[in-house]
């Protein structure tokens, strides 16, 4: 049986991948610090694990390191575009730093990982300062 550990899996689309992987008889774990997530999409899936901690919380780390999962979802984010250009620092170190945390203690340690969901938020922000500055809608004068 494969050990699953969904990141942000108390989310939209980590929930809906939880009831999956449970139903493809994965063993699952979730990490989800509940910012945003509900422990009612939960309710019906059953877990291995739920820990109610940020991802790069240093004993999640650990785990990873210490090999306790075959395969990482990552899908634990702030995605929402208005926050992040909000808030550029606390979404970066969310979405960027925290993931290169995860993806470093990952490295030897977990055969497949899936990133696209965390990585696409990560670069929305650039994307989206990059456009608004060339379209001239950013006042270098402010
Ligand atoms: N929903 C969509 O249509 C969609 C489409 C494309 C990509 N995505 C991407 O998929 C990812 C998940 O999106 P979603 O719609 O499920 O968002 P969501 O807000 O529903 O889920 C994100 C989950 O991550 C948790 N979380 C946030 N910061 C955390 C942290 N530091 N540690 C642990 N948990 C944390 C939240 O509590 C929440 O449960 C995002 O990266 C998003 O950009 C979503």
């Amino acid at each position: 049986m494969l050990r699953a550990l969904v990141t942000g899996g108390a989310g939209f689309i980590g929930s809906n991948l939880v009831d999956r992987l449970v139903k493809e008889r994965y063993e699952v774990s979730v990490v989800d610090d509940l910012s945003a997530g509900h422990l009612d999409f939960l309710k019906n899936a059953k877990l291995k694990n739920l820990l109610k901690t940020t991802f790069a919380d240093p004993a999640v780390l650990q785990l990873i390191r210490a090999r306790t999962f075959d395969v990482i979802f990552h899908e634990a984010a702030i995605p929402r575009v208005s926050y992040s250009v909000e808030h550029p620092v606390e979404t970066t170190e969310v979405n960027v730093m925290d993931t290169v945390k995860l993806l470093d203690a990952c490295r030897g340690n977990v055969r497949g990982r899936s990133i696209a969901g965390a990585v696409e938020s990560a670069t929305r922000f650039f994307r989206f300062t990059r456009r608004d500055w060339y379209s001239g809608a950013h006042d270098a004068s402010t």
